[in-house]
């Protein structure tokens, strides 16, 4: 069952978040499970030219961080593992600033096919994929959630969100604590952005408790 939860914003207007609710549904109840169903989905049109699905991987027992992107690019596209190209280099280094290994956090997706020459996934594959996101996360239970750059956003609060000005304010997706910053793509193409993204991820680890190592 869907829940729309109507929410008072913190700064930007966040008027709509859509939870799943009731029971897990009998089929859903793992990780696994959920992978199962998502390499056999033909959902969306993005079926057609995957070669491989991409669920997400990681630590799926109550990480500290979920770490959510936009959706695989070719080389996630060809392993079925999230952020493994270029920006999953960079994840990798954010994620190891922040003291953790990137087995400790749970990294996936909004959409969990390629979508083709990388573009934006367009509103109704969100609006088919999201439901795979929603149970994961009820599964997995983290902590925190870092939601990366705009789309992730916006699959999660259900609304286009502008990135810019609404990274480093806490937002909540069904309980959780949810911090929105700059998607590792769009830090390769503007690096000057990284101090900003490092401010967001230590404010995730002030809220956790954390002392946050002094580098960026
Ligand atoms: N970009 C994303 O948003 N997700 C990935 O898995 C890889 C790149």
């Amino acid at each position: 069952m869907l829940e729309v939860l109507a929410k008072e914003p913190e700064a930007e207007a966040v008027k709509a978040v859509v939870v799943e609710t009731g029971p897990i549904p009998d089929d859903f109840q793992s990780l696994e499970a959920i992978a199962s169903h998502i390499s056999n989905c033909t959902n969306c049109g993005l079926c057609q030219e995957r070669n491989s699905t991409v669920p997400g991987e990681g630590n799926g027992d109550s990480p500290d961080i979920m770490f959510i992107g936009e959706g695989p690019g070719a080389e996630e596209d060809a392993q079925g593992r999230p952020f493994v190209g270029k920006a999953g280099k960079l994840l990798d280094k954010m994620i190891e600033a922040m003291g953790y290994k990137r087995e400790d956090v749970f990294i996936g997706n909004v959409v969990k096919c390629r979508p083709p020459a990388n573009r934006k996934p367009l509103p109704e594959e969100m609006e088919m994929c999201l439901p795979y996101l929603r149970q994961q996360i009820r599964l997995i239970k983290p902590k925190i959630i870092v939601g990366l750059g705009g789309t992730a956003m916006e699959g999660l609060l259900g609304k286009p969100v502008g990135i810019t000005r609404m990274r480093g304010v806490w937002q909540e997706y069904a309980g959780i604590k949810l911090m929105p910053t700059f998607h590792p793509s769009y830090l390769l193409r503007d690096p000057s952005k990284k101090k900003d993204a490092w401010a967001d991820l230590k404010m995730v680890l002030t809220e956790l408790g954390k002392e946050p190592p002094s580098r960026k």
